[in-house]
């Protein structure tokens, strides 16, 4: 092939391979946020985010020249990249979509510039307009950040054409090779939540990490509200190598009364003369169950490691109380990040 005929050389490309090559990219979702002409807020799904620059701060997103919402960052002085949270397809959805109103049931308010900024996301960042650039049938929007947050939450990602979690083993440093789940003890009125599995096996709630707060996320979205003031760390455990470990918290359901009737599908709460010990598949979980009853009938409980030597209790003797730095600690934290201490 000479130089000549390969500059000359035009590719059929196939616009839907090119879109499933594109999709090949992990990313995140955002959501794009402007006001239009009326006054009323815009936004739609973008995943064509990027950072570009620290100093300044800028990024970029790509937006759509059919985009019905197109015209209001045409003319946009400021907007908002809102990152979503792995909690939040259905808004990602509802802003890829049509919908006249997207905004009715989202909340969002100005934070800096006066873009809107949705009230619940991953990380937002609140921009003025510092370039657009013409690009075939997107036009690149380069914003400089004035303001943004982000909270400690996981990222909804997005890859092949689909929503995705990502594995946060992989995080920080931490080992990808080995998984630690965590589980939850639920007591109420002196039984114990199970659920099952699917198989006619009874496992024990578990959450992808534990959330500060009282709320205990569920597999299927719903939630249960917890004592944070009853829940106790109770037992660090591994099963084998290329199993999971295991960390179990202990707590009790905030709720009373009908709390057994709001349970997901699958979910019930077994008492001590009830519990089908051959329904629970892991000797590491029935120990587990075990000593808890015993513990719950003494009402002193103990927090187990695993250890070569079969593990270890330690006792936790009274109840909780709220943690405070004692001054000296507080002092050595403010001289190192070098705030005031009063
Ligand atoms: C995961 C995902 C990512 C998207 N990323 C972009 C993008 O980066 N740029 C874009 O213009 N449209 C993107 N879209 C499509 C728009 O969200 C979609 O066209 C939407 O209907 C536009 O809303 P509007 O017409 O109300 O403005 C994406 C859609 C999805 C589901």
């Amino acid at each position: 092939m000479t130089s000549a005929t390969a500059q000359n050389y035009q590719p059929e490309l196939d616009p839907r391979e090119l879109r499933r090559a594109f999709g090949s990219y992990v990313t995140g979702i955002t959501i794009i946020t402007t006001w239009g002409d009326d006054g009323s807020p815009r936004g739609m799904t973008a995943n064509s985010f990027t950072s570009v620059s620290l100093d300044p701060p800028l990024l970029l997103v790509c937006v759509g020249k059919s985009a019905s919402s197109y015209p209001a960052f045409r003319k946009a002085t400021v907007f908002g990249v809102n990152l979503l949270h792995e909690g939040q397809k259905d808004i990602s959805s509802l802003f890829a979509s049509k919908v006249t109103d997207k905004f009715a049931g989202v909340g969002h308010g100005p934070v800096h510039t006066g873009a809107p900024i949705l009230k619940d996301c991953l990380t937002w960042f609140d921009c003025t307009v510092h370039e657009r650039i013409d690009a075939g049938d997107h036009m690149i929007l380069i914003g400089r950040i004035h303001a943004f947050e982000t909270r400690p939450a996981m990222p909804l990602g997005f890859y092949s054409g689909r929503y995705m979690s990502v594995d946060p083993t992989l995080r920080q440093g931490g080992s990808p090779s080995h998984t630690m789940l965590v589980g939850y003890l639920i007591e109420h009125e002196g039984k114990v939540l199970l659920r099952e599995d699917g198989e006619g096996r009874l496992m024990l709630p578990v959450a992808r990490h534990r959330r500060a707060g009282a709320v205990l996320q569920l597999d299927d979205s719903r939630t249960l509200a917890l004592r944070p003031e009853e829940t106790f760390l109770y037992s660090v455990f591994d099963v084998g190598e290329r199993e999971p470990g295991y960390i179990i918290y202990r707590t009790r359901l905030a709720a009373s009364g009908e709390a057994e009737t709001q349970l997901p599908p699958g979910y019930r709460f077994f008492g001590p003369l009830d519990l089908p010990w051959d329904r629970l598949p892991l000797t590491e979980i029935r120990g587990m169950l075990r000593r808890y009853l015993a513990e719950r009938r003494e009402g002193r409980f103990s927090v187990y490691i695993d250890s070569s030597d079969g593990g270890r209790l330690a006792m936790i003797d009274g109840s909780s109380r709220p943690w405070r730095a004692p001054d000296f600690v507080a002092e050595s934290i403010a001289e190192t990040e070098g705030t005031p201490t009063s």
